[in-house]
């Protein structure tokens, strides 16, 4: 249930993998499941395409008769969205697990057999308790094991994380009928990945690891991106302590990368997520501890534009600053939580005119966006429409920029003609670089004026 950016390429790399598993992947959203069953997938993913290919119509389906699909499966799998609520208690901090537990109602309702429902979705620890007693409240005798099985696929790779995972991840009862389910989904997974990579737990410790890994993983990201500040304050390299830190196997390399600031759809409504937990446990200095990856996250947004501005003479009105990149990162279309929103947000505060290129995101996406994520409303900001270009080529959104903004490391942004670029750029030709991908010595060598996250601004 759910044909999102989980639900599709999860269930089709398990159809690829088990040809004797028949899988239906349902939504409520009839556009959704129509672009599955096209050759224009809803969502773009390196690989996805020739997966869902290889098996569509043969043991994958895309379907919206949720309720006939339902009742014919063994096992079903909850993979919708659980958003950060937005109103009500824990406004701004709890995922809302409505749509979960509407899904579990659904399968109550029209079941007619005993299933195995696996919590897919990203969830409150203890939710499977919730999901367990809508189903219970059948009145046809019927039951339902819950298993937790949280995803770890990051988008951009997800084929690849998908087909060879570091590990699987599956909770379940301690009793004999939850560990028989566990073994069921086990055996799905075995089809595919060594089961010594196959983690069994109780449910609660799988549903809370997944907030756990992605609270970590965002930690690590703040951490750096408050040290790039003090880069910039001292004349240190961040690059340079990511290298240094990073070669001692007790840190690691991975997600030392400084930048303009994490986005994506997980890592921000998890840790509040997390940090929801933690209050609504009484544990305020823990829920406090994993905020400050937050307020870091934001910090390191604003300090971006802010740095531009400043740069730019403490004046960006009517400027004409080209934005390489709208998707929260490289290989994907999604721009839910997208750093590069908020920088466009607060340089359209200052009135720069903004001309945006992604080579995956369609203007109608950038404006549900504004309207959505940062409550800027397209059809009640007049100037929105008229302040934001969106261009069909980095060549076309810098013509004439003042400033450049690359805000996603899309790898053509690293090959760019940069000279021809410079020419027809106003002078100074500035380039603030939130991914530090560019090669600034070769930038600086043309004319730019560099700036990039975390490195020493040279002498003026
Ligand atoms: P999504 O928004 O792309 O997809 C969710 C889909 O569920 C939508 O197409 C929606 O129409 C459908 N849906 C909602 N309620 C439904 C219902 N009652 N019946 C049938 N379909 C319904 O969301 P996404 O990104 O796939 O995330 C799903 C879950 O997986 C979330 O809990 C998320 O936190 C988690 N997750 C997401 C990852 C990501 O990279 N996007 C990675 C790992 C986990």
């Amino acid at each position: 249930m759910g044909a999102g950016y989980v639900g599709g390429p999860t269930m089709a790399v398990i159809a690829a993998n088990c040809p004797e598993i028949r899988v239906t992947v349902v939504d409520l959203n009839a556009a959704q499941i129509a672009a599955w069953n096209s050759s224009n997938l809803p969502i773009y993913e390196p690989g996805l395409q020739a997966v869902v290919e290889s098996c569509r119509g043969k043991n994958l389906f895309f379907s919206t008769d949720i309720e006939k699909e339902i009742e014919e499966a063994d096992i079903v799998f909850i993979s919708v969205n659980t958003p950060t609520k937005t109103q009500g208690i824990g406004a701004g901090r709890a995922a809302n697990i409505k749509n979960c537990e509407l899904c579990a109602r659904t399968i109550a309702k029209v079941s007619t057999s005993n299933k195995i429902v696996v919590e897919k979705s990203t969830v409150p620890v203890r939710t499977a308790d919730a999901v367990r007693r809508v189903l219970s409240c059948n009145d046809k005798g019927l039951t339902f094991q819950v298993l937790s099985n949280p995803e770890f696929l990051a988008e951009g790779t997800a084929i690849d994380d998908l087909q060879r995972p570091s590990r699987v991840l599956i909770g379940g009862e301690e009793t004999p009928g939850g560990q028989e389910a566990i073994q069921k989904l086990v055996s799905v997974y075995a089809n595919w990945v060594p089961t010594a990579q196959i983690i069994t737990t109780n449910l609660w410790s799988s549903e809370l690891s997944k907030l756990v890994a992605n609270a970590f993983l965002a930690q690590r990201v703040s951490s750096i991106n408050s040290i790039s500040a003090l880069c910039e304050s001292t004349g240190a390299d961040v690059s340079e302590i990511s290298r240094a830190i990073g070669s001692d196997p007790r840190i690691g390399p991975k997600f030392l990368q400084s930048s303009v600031g994490f986005g994506g759809s997980c890592f921000q409504k998890d840790i509040l997520n997390l940090v929801y937990l933690c209050e609504s446990y009484g544990l305020s200095e823990c829920a406090e501890y994993w905020h400050q990856v937050i307020k870091i996250n934001e910090y390191q947004k604003s300090r971006f534009t802010k740095k531009m501005v400043e740069r730019m003479f403490n004046t960006a009105t009517g400027k004409k600053i080209a934005v390489l990149g709208f998707a929260f990162k490289k290989d994907t279309g999604d721009t839910r939580e997208t750093a590069s929103a908020f920088v466009c947000r607060d340089l359209l505060a200052e009135r720069a005119k903004i001309h945006v290129y992604d080579p995956q995101v369609k203007r109608e996406q950038m404006m549900l966006e504004f309207d959505y994520t940062l409550n800027v409303n397209t059809t009640t900001e007049p100037d929105l429409e008229k302040l934001i270009t969106t261009s069909s080529s980095a060549y076309d959104a810098c013509d004439g920029a003042h400033a450049i903004a690359v805000l996603t490391e899309w790898d053509e942004f690293k090959t760019l003609d940069y000279q021809r670029i410079y020419e027809k750029m106003s002078k100074p030709a500035f380039i603030f670089d939130g991914r530090n991908i560019v090669n600034q010595a070769a930038l600086r060598k043309i004319g730019f004026e560099v700036y990039a996250i975390g490195k020493p601004w040279p002498a003026e």
